[in-house]
């Protein structure tokens, strides 16, 4: 354990590699899918209030316990707090990463499959983009085969290295995807019709709300910032000693935010814009569920000029986001067993590997299995994940490690009424908070 560990080579390497672990699928299509079953307007702003709120200190919270234990998740809380079991919360982000894996390693594929489609013409030649992915779906050997590659892909950079593999790739894509993100965004809102889409996305309807719509956003918040997974702490472990926390935790949390809003904004009003009974809309968005960005994005490349051209480079491109987050997840186990079982990186980057590709196996074949994963990942674990960090440095770790931590030995100005509300709000708002919409997203 004694190794010296590598670190981020340079500043902007390790805002890129935080925030290409932040920003993927979760943002571009877990995002949309989400909004639209919560009803709209009111789940966007609960998940932004929920990345305020606990998001952004969470994330502090893993750098914090990353860069202080310089160890795997679990190894970072036992050097901090030894002999007791603290060390569980680690792990349960450690296999919480496991299991997202195995869902997430499927959507990958359904981006492969895309860009071939697109690449080949044939995604573009369809009469039906809803029935052209619900083929997909029924078709398992297709999802298992490229979900294996992509798998295969991800192992492969994780060997490459933390710096070359994983900082490299992100410094140069993350500005390429946000930029065509923008173009689509504007292409979206001047279609005629869009704007019933926009007032979907930013104007309340109470009516719809349901009694889960805040366990639905702070999962949706913590699946998306990558937090209570061990990811961030893992990351944390790799900057180096004058890296800003706090800086890095504000700025990759309003980056991923701002990503997924702008998704919102290029699918929702594309959605209302090409669909052609307003009725069924909100509707037929509900139902689309999975397959909304699957579905939408492509029918609003239809209308575009040189559209399998554009296809083909969102869905490189979205596959780039999602690579750099199935890295960080892959990361994460990978490091752990590693450290923790003096494994090879080899040998323990090939376990991982095909773990995830079992699981992923099941989840192409059951879409049972898959939503499974899916919600006891984003809505039972995570959301316990951030409960126990919160608790941690609220109670457990000594203020003073949190205040060297955040203001790098003193050598940034930190106030003491910053830290304060800092420990306060892990303390009590985040613990409460999350106890409460547990409960009532749960039980009632
Ligand atoms: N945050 C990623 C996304 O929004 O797609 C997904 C993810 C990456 C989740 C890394 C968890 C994680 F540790």
């Amino acid at each position: 354990m004694n190794k010296i560990r590598i670190k981020f080579a340079s500043k902007l390497g390790l805002v890129a590699a935080a925030a290409g672990s932040a920003v993927g699928l979760g943002n571009i299509w877990r995002f949309p899918s989400q909004a639209a079953d919560g009803g709209g307007a009111l789940f966007i702003f609960l998940y932004i209030a929920c990345i305020l709120f606990f998001g952004i200190p969470l994330m502090m919270g893993e750098f914090i316990v990353g860069r202080s234990g310089r160890a795997n998740a679990s190894g970072s809380f036992q050097k901090l707090a030894p002999g007791t079991q603290w060390k569980w919360v680690g792990r349960l982000g450690i296999i919480t990463a496991f299991l997202i894996l195995g869902f997430y390693m499927v959507v990958c594929g359904w981006t492969m499959e895309y860009i071939m489609q697109s690449v080949s013409g044939q995604l573009m030649a369809t009469d039906s983009f809803s029935e052209a992915f619900g083929n997909l779906l029924q078709n398992p050997t297709r999802q298992v085969v490229w979900m294996l590659l992509f798998t295969i892909l991800t192992a492969f950079f994780i060997l490459a290295g933390v710096k070359k593999g994983i900082e490299q790739s992100a410094k140069i894509l993350m500005p390429v995807l946000f930029l065509i993100l923008l173009v689509l965004g504007i292409r979206s809102i001047t279609l005629p019709g869009s704007v019933e889409g926009l007032a979907f996305l930013f104007k309340p309807n109470i009516e719809s709300v349901k009694s889960t719509i805040f366990l639905d956003a702070i999962g949706q918040a913590f699946f998306s910032l990558s937090i209570g997974m061990g990811c961030m702490t893992t990351y944390g472990s790799y900057f180096r000693d004058d890296s800003n926390l706090r800086k890095t935790a504000v700025q990759v949390s309003l980056l991923d935010t701002l990503v997924a809003v702008l998704a919102g904004i290029v699918i929702f009003p594309a959605a209302f814009a090409l669909t052609q009974t307003p009725d069924t809309i909100v509707s037929s968005l509900v139902a689309g569920g999975p397959g909304l960005l699957f579905i939408t994005i492509p029918e609003l490349f239809h209308h575009m000029p040189f559209s399998s051209l554009w296809s083909a480079l969102f869905f490189v491109l979205l596959g780039i986001a999602a690579l750099t987050s199935t890295i960080s997840l892959m990361e994460v186990v990978t490091t752990f067993l590693h450290e923790e079982f003096d494994m090879l990186r080899r040998n323990a980057v090939t376990l991982v590997a095909m773990g995830v590709a079992v699981l992923g196996v099941v989840s192409s074949m059951s879409p049972q299995f898959f939503n499974m994963l899916d919600y006891t990942t984003a809505k039972i674990l995570l959301p316990l994940s951030g409960l126990f960090i919160s608790l941690f440095i609220g109670w457990y770790l000594d203020k003073k490690i949190t205040f060297a931590q955040l203001s790098n030995e003193g050598t940034l100005s930190v106030s003491v009424r910053f830290i304060k509300l800092y420990i306060f709000i892990l303390r009590y708002v985040a613990p409460v908070a999350i106890v409460g919409i547990f409960i009532y997203g749960i039980f009632f």
